[in-house]
């Protein structure tokens, strides 16, 4: 890095690339990604420019929510592979001078976890405060009205020991009581485990669900809920999540990756950006990067992106760092919820805003949801709140790699089906192609690398109108202006209290780069810009 920048670690100016490894690259032919398959694809990644990888759970579990019900913390599962492939992994990731990001998951375990089967087996067992157990009412009913993120009640009746334990998701997730200070020791040896092996950092499963109210109180009705939202919704889970003492404990977690070198905590966290960013924590103790999902939910819309744009930077505490994410494992892919041109737009957004980008794999290469025959659904979300569209397997789908069989992801029979379009739409083809999505990616992030305005650079907003969206990054002597039109017209940008002049760098459609701008600029429909600025 440039001298009068040592201040910016790898997780400020890097690039993180998500992988869920069950859909990325498949050694053993078990029709199930794996750790030799993601070894494999280092070569893909690291000609692609990311940083470091974040790899979803490989733990062992039962796989009741594929991997975030982990029954043992410090092993692999073995469909992912061993510890020595592990290992094996890491060390290559490091030497190919990446970083590898592990996901943690502390809120819940799995059911068959040790620790539960023991909380469970007494109510006088030293586990038992392990986890939130509760006698029934009066009445023989729950504790309180909390709902489970996947559908029903979140207490789950234990016939042998007569009380209740809570799951915020399924039951076979029951909650850990955060509030025992046993558990945290447990959890906090856990990250000891695999930081000593290594590992650069991790994203914190669901972060703002850790702690709930010490009284167990009910939570309200949510009077904006609709028969269409999933059951969940028809509370606000103010008693449930987000509860103050949710920031002594991601302080401890900090001080555990504190006394290693240069390690990043990620925090899963759905809260609105003032609620967000109270996980900085108090001078910066708390997480590193409070995952910032705001383009994942708002709709593809100039004005109201900007302006939450500018909402989130005046929100940022001193010294927090932002970031942003435009898919994950969870949510419907950019390319099918705002459309295929469109998501180039919004490559382009992520990759040129101020703060890290998380990206999701496949979006690089346009992949869209994948329509999952009702028999082949595989997620408990959507099989347990059937006829909403709730399942996550649509944007799980095997990564496409070339026009072999099953997209060359496996020679086996693959765990979810492949989409339809892989013959077209894959890394090896788009390689080929000097105007593919995967070809954009990697001017964007080639750029990203080669201009500090970018990585590291100030964000300043430019005023606009209707579908226009723009803003200024400025480092030095380098002055750079991205204009994305997010609408269906051409339009003409002219800049109201400045000139404009200056080069086309790099565009969308990979069509403009060298034009001159001389005071106007056509920005045509679903297309980005980014200009360098003269003087
Ligand atoms: C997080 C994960 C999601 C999982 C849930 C429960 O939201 O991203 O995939 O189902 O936590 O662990
Ligand atoms: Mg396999």
């Amino acid at each position: 890095m440039a001298v009068g920048n040592e201040q910016y670690l790898w997780w400020q100016s890097g690039i993180i690339y998500q992988v869920y490894p069950r859909s990325f690259q498949d050694s053993d032919g078990d029709g199930i990604g794996d750790l030799n398959g993601i070894k494999q694809r280092l070569e893909y990644l690291q000609w692609l420019g990311v940083d470091a990888i974040w790899i979803s759970p490989i733990y062992p579990s039962p796989m009741a929510d594929f991997g975030y019900d982990i029954s043992d913390y410090t092993g692999i599962h073995e469909l992912f592979g061993t510890m020595a492939d592990f290992d094996d992994l890491l060390q290559e990731v490091h030497a190919r001078g990446m970083k590898m990001i592990l996901d943690l998951v502390p809120n819940h375990t799995s059911n068959k976890h040790p620790w539960f089967l023991e909380s469970r087996s007494s109510k006088d067992n030293p586990k038992r405060d392990w986890y939130i157990w509760e006698d029934a009412k009066p009445d023989g009913s729950e504790p309180n009205n909390w709902l489970a993120m996947f559908g029903g009640s979140g207490w789950e009746w234990d016939e042998k020991t007569e009380q209740y334990y809570y799951h915020a998701f399924l039951k076979e997730q029951p909650d850990l009581n955060w509030r025992n200070p046993d558990v945290q020791k447990a959890m906090f040896d856990v990250m000891r485990f695999w930081l000593d092996k290594g590992v650069d950092g991790f994203r914190v499963d669901v972060m703002w669900h850790m702690i709930k109210d010490e009284k167990l109180r009910d939570n309200p009705p949510n009077p904006d809920y609709k028969p269409e939202m999933a059951t969940y919704e028809k509370l606000i889970p103010a008693y449930s999540t987000d509860q103050p003492e949710i920031h002594h404990i991601v302080q401890e977690m900090r001080k555990v990756v504190d006394a290693y070198k240069e390690r990043v905590i990620i925090g899963e966290i759905y809260l609105p950006i003032h609620k967000l960013v109270t996980y900085y924590g108090k001078n910066g103790n708390g997480a590193h990067l409070p995952f910032n999902f705001m383009l994942l939910n708002l709709p593809w819309n100039a004005q109201k992106i900007g302006a939450h744009i500018n909402e989130y930077e005046g929100a940022l505490p001193e010294g927090g760092w932002p970031n942003w994410v435009l898919g994950n494992h969870d949510k419907s892919r950019i390319g099918t919820r705002i459309g295929i041109e469109e998501a180039r737009v919004a490559a382009m957004l992520l990759l040129t805003l101020r703060g890290t980008p998380t990206m999701y794999y496949g979006d690089e290469i346009g992949m869209t949801d994948v329509t999952i025959p009702e028999d082949e659904i595989q997620d408990p979300q959507g099989l347990n709140m059937p006829g909403l569209n709730l399942s996550r397997d649509p944007a799980r789908t095997p990564m496409q790699w070339n026009t072999s069989n099953n997209a060359g992801f496996t020679n086996g029979t693959p765990w979810l089906r492949v989409a339809d379009n892989y013959t077209n739409l894959n890394v090896e083809t788009e390689q080929q192609d000097k105007e593919s999505a995967l070809e954009l990616y990697k001017q964007l992030i080639q750029l990203r690398k080669a201009e500090q305005a970018l990585s590291i650079g100030e964000y300043i907003p430019v005023q606009t109108e209707g579908d226009l969206l723009a803003y200024r990054r400025e480092h030095e002597n380098t002055n750079l202006l991205i204009v994305l039109n997010l609408g269906d017209k051409d339009t003409m940008f002219t800049p109201e209290h400045a000139t404009l002049k200056g080069q086309i760098i790099l565009d969308t459609n990979l069509k403009r780069r060298t034009e001159q701008v001389n005071d106007k600029l056509e920005v045509r429909a679903n297309e980005g810009v980014i200009v360098r600025l003269k003087g």
